[in-house]
């Protein structure tokens, strides 16, 4: 099904435009907007931005392929990051994903499977990260937007029951 911007979402991108000096250097907030709207980047999706930008497709794609932020399948309503660097392992993350993974009754998606780590009632999708840049209150986790630290499995069970 062909994709366009809802109305407040054409706007936004309207605005954007005279703050960059070529419409080609508006391609990550643009993205970022059409996946807000769509939930991933479909081929569809993935059209219409490059003919917003009046770019080449494969451009639109170069830069999903090296954003780990994009999806190119359909993800959960919530996108749950668990960081696994150094740091975060040393504070003994893996238990808290590990408890995340029985809670939900899922395994850790592949960047090649996201279905692999998405709950079934599409609600989530769990995957690891790199440092999330929060070394100091390891361990954390992102749900979208929103970092979460110091995280015990008591604290995932009060995050996650309120989301569901
Ligand atoms: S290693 Fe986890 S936030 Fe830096």
């Amino acid at each position: 099904m062909p994709f366009e911007f809802s109305e407040e979402n054409r706007r936004e991108f309207e605005k954007l435009i005279p703050r960059y000096p070529v419409k080609e250097a508006v391609m990550l907030p643009t993205l970022h907007l059409a996946q807000r709207q769509a939930g991933y980047i479909s081929p569809e999706v993935m059209e219409y931005v490059a003919g917003l930008l009046e770019v080449p497709v494969m451009k639109v794609k170069d830069v999903l392929t090296f954003y780990p932020m994009f999806f190119e399948e359909p993800v959960g309503k919530y996108v749950i990051r668990v960081c696994h660097t150094l740091p975060c392992a040393l504070a003994d993350c893996k238990l808290v994903l590990e408890h995340i993974k029985q809670k939900l009754n899922t395994d850790v998606a592949a960047e090649t499977d996201l279905a692999k780590g998405t709950t079934p009632d599409g609600k989530f999708t769990l995957l690891k990260a790199e440092c999330l840049a929060s070394c100091d209150v390891a361990p954390v986790m992102m749900v979208n937007d929103d970092l979460y630290k110091n995280l015990t499995p008591q604290k995932v069970d009060e995050i996650l029951d309120s989301l569901a």
